[in-house]
């Protein structure tokens, strides 16, 4: 993955509040239902990458990004059902994200907001779990898994300043207005849902 040497102030734009700290003791009480439906969430992130290979072919650098990131999450997949295997935990049905679901509603129908609101979600998104995984890092007892866990939370701060870069490039005089808006609105939709051992 190409260096983003802007990186800092790329994540300040998206200004995410903190967890409620109630949210990791309730995760590191049922590590197998978080294992379980963060498998989800990396599967859910390839396939986020590929539909904007889909929708936006003509963008060369769009589709390089997303071709990498795409590459990114299936080998996170990998991790996770490794991780999941030697815990002697099976994977489970994804019974769906209303985490994703209500940022996904603010994304504009018309284009060329339609792309950046796209960006800037799936940016939120990534914010939000590199700060999940984060703590999952700083608290989970085995060695293994808090090194997966660490690495993993780089990773998805490098995803999101690859989105957020993507959404300055599209969006050169909104897109920061609109990553404080949309950081703003996930707070709300945080606040709405009730703390489950899940990524989201
Ligand atoms: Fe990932
Ligand atoms: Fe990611």
């Amino acid at each position: 993955m190409d260096e983003i040497t802007d990186a800092p102030q790329l994540g300040d734009a998206l200004p995410l509040v903190a967890s409620d700290p109630r949210w990791l003791p309730i995760a590191l009480a049922d590590l197998d239902a978080v294992h379980a439906d963060h498998l989800h969430c990396e599967r859910k992130a390839a396939q986020s990458a590929l539909s904007l290979i889909r929708s936006y072919p003509e963008r060369t650098d769009l589709v390089t990004a997303m071709a990498r990131l795409a590459h990114d999450e299936t080998r996170h997949v990998v991790q996770v059902s490794q991780l999941m295997t030697r815990r002697g935990q099976p994977a489970s049905y994804d019974f769906g994200d209303d985490y994703a679901a209500a940022l996904r509603d603010l994304i504009r129908k018309q284009e060329p907001e339609r792309l950046l609101d796209r960006l800037l979600v799936f940016a939120t998104i990534e914010g939000r779990s590199a700060e999940r995984l984060g703590l999952l890092a700083g608290a989970l007892e085995d060695p293994k898994s808090r090194e997966l866990y660490a690495s993993l939370a780089t990773a998805e701060v490098r995803h999101r300043d690859i989105f957020l870069s993507l959404a300055r490039d599209a969006s050169p005089a909104t897109w920061r207005e609109r990553a404080a808006e949309l950081a703003a609105r996930e707070a709300e939709v945080l606040a709405t849902r009730a703390i489950s051992a899940r990524i989201h």
